[in-house]
């Protein structure tokens, strides 16, 4: 195991996943957090951060105290944090370096092995070292900076710094160097694969449940269907599934979802809810009321449907590694822009003892893990759908007649995607039906109804997005089947706004 300290840097995750990529595990914990060095623990990272090193309250933690005990890696903010306390000096370069940098190689260390002579890497620092401390090397250089990449000598664990960012696309041997340092100088065995991840996972999971029965809400998404299987696998019968139809879901999601559960075996019932969700839905038009309606709602449904199994203790969830890092916070709390509504409020409600066996799993792992159990692909890869449903992408107020309107209107968008190859392209699509009517003309005839707009993003994570530059040929496509096939809308607009400043959803 791998242990990366974080000190607020935005690219934390990113450090976490290079490492994982090279199948070797890892965990993120704030700076500040005491580390316990158990036998498994091979190694340290130092992440970078939005502070100076010579700021009055820049974070710290001993990296020699850290260096005793096992090989440590600083990067960016690390390695400056490394020497200043070993008594370099750091300060504002007058050549600050973002972007692309190319590094030339000054040694033949094994942190470089099998790196080019010259190697592009990426920076992002206002600081930098000056002076390296006595009893340091260089190993690597760029234009802008005589200490890109530098070593402690001597007869101790190694301590490794770079002020690049090895761990993003730029770099584009920064994964090298990482495996380097894992491999090569922690001695870190790469076997944090999914096959592995399956066999440990089952068992740790059959000795927390034993023969006690699990409940778990499932929504038809990558997460919730990876861990069902994963407990399934463990304790069979044992976990019951409960799949709700709140009436906002997509064109015939609720059967097909129901029958892919029953293809891999799992114990699900589906509950048909529509008609309480629409009629407390009706008349309600401010975002966040519908969220919080359908949240209570869900919660609701899932307790009664819960009272059918009885003696049920636990309760089985997909929350995944992303929810779970303690980040450290620089700029304070942040706002909430919306009240997102997932089966999170399960917890504290039902009084159950949680079961989340993809708690340290990043999204594109839980995927692999998926394919490994042999989950079918197209819900592997399915595009991220919120709990609210549709009801967050018909604007105003929800009835019947609009979701189906909807349905059809993004059930072809949807198909086109695929059909077009563009489906795997962006990272999310949908159709949202706009509280607007326009005139049209269809034949001789005038029509006065209503706008869909499109939207596909491209994005990482779903925190910043932009549109997604679907090629014309295809917009016109769609529009046009659309419009032609869906009565009751007659005109079709494509969404260009990126996010920030506007969100994916529109409501
Ligand atoms: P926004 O609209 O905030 O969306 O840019 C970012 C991502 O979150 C999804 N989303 C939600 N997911 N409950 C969810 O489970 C919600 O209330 C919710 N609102 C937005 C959105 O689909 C996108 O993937």
């Amino acid at each position: 195991k791998i242990l990366i300290l974080d000190f607020g840097s935005q690219y934390t995750q990113l450090i976490a996943r290079a490492v994982r990529e090279a199948n070797v595990y890892c965990e993120i914990i704030p700076y500040h957090k005491k580390v316990e060095f158990d036998p498994s623990l091979k190694g340290i990272i130092l992440s970078g951060s939005p502070f100076s090193v010579n700021d009055v309250n820049a974070p710290e933690v001993d990296v020699q105290a850290l260096n005793q005990q096992l090989p440590v890696l600083g990067v960016c903010y690390g390695a400056q944090l490394t020497a200043k306390q070993f008594g370099g000096q750091v300060a504002k370069s007058n050549k600050r370096e973002y972007g692309r940098a190319l590094m030339h190689k000054q040694t033949d260390d094994v942190l470089l092995k099998d790196v080019m002579e010259k190697s592009q890497v990426w920076m992002s620092h206002s600081d930098s070292v000056l002076q390296l401390p006595a009893g340091f090397n260089v190993l690597a250089t760029t234009d802008g900076i005589p200490f890109a990449a530098f070593k402690k000598n001597g007869e101790t664990n190694p301590l490794y710094c770079v002020q690049f960012h090895p761990e993003v696309y730029h770099s584009t041997e920064g994964k090298k160097m990482i495996k380097n340092f894992l491999v090569n100088i922690c001695g870190c065995k790469q076997d944090w694969t999914p096959a592995h991840f399956i066999t440990d996972t089952v068992n740790d999971l059959k000795k927390q449940i034993g023969d006690r029965k699990v409940i778990m809400a499932l929504s038809g998404g990558v997460d919730s269907t990876v861990a069902a299987t994963l407990i399934h696998r463990a304790i069979g019968k044992n976990l019951y599934g409960i799949f709700v139809d709140n009436g906002v879901l997509r064109k015939n999601e609720f059967e097909q979802v129901l029958e892919t559960y029953n293809t891999i075996g799992l114990n699900v019932k589906g509950v048909n809810a529509k008609q309480l969700f629409y009629d407390q839905l009706a008349g309600k038009t401010d975002p966040e009321a519908k969220r919080k309606t359908i949240g209570r709602l869900f919660i609701e449904v899932f307790q009664q449907e819960a009272k059918a199994f009885e003696g049920v203790e636990l309760l089985g969830q997909g929350t995944i590694y992303p929810d779970v890092i303690e980040s450290v916070s620089v700029h304070g709390p942040s706002v909430t822009i919306k009240s997102h509504h997932n089966v999170g409020g399960l917890p504290d409600i039902m009084h159950l003892e949680l079961v989340e066996p993809l708690r340290f799993l990043f999204k594109d792992e839980v995927r692999r893990v998926g394919a490994e159990l042999g989950i079918p692909s197209d819900l592997l890869n399915r595009h991220p759908f919120p709990g609210p449903g549709l009801a967050i992408r018909i604007l105003g107020e929800i009835t019947p007649d609009k979701v189906e309107l909807l349905q059809e209107a993004d059930h072809r968008y949807i198909q086109g995607l695929k059909e077009h190859k563009l489906y795997d392209q962006v990272w999310q699509a949908g159709a949202i039906l706009l509280p607007v009517k326009s005139v049209g003309v269809m034949g001789d005839e005038r029509t006065y109804e209503f706008t869909v707009a499109l939207r596909a993003v491209t994005s990482v994570d779903g925190m910043t997005a932009d549109w997604a530059h679907l090629p014309y040929e295809f917009l016109a496509h769609i529009s046009t089947d659309i419009i032609n096939n869906v009565r009751g809308i007659n005109r079709v607009v494509y969404d260009i706004s990126s996010k920030p400043p506007a969100t994916i959803e529109w409501e």
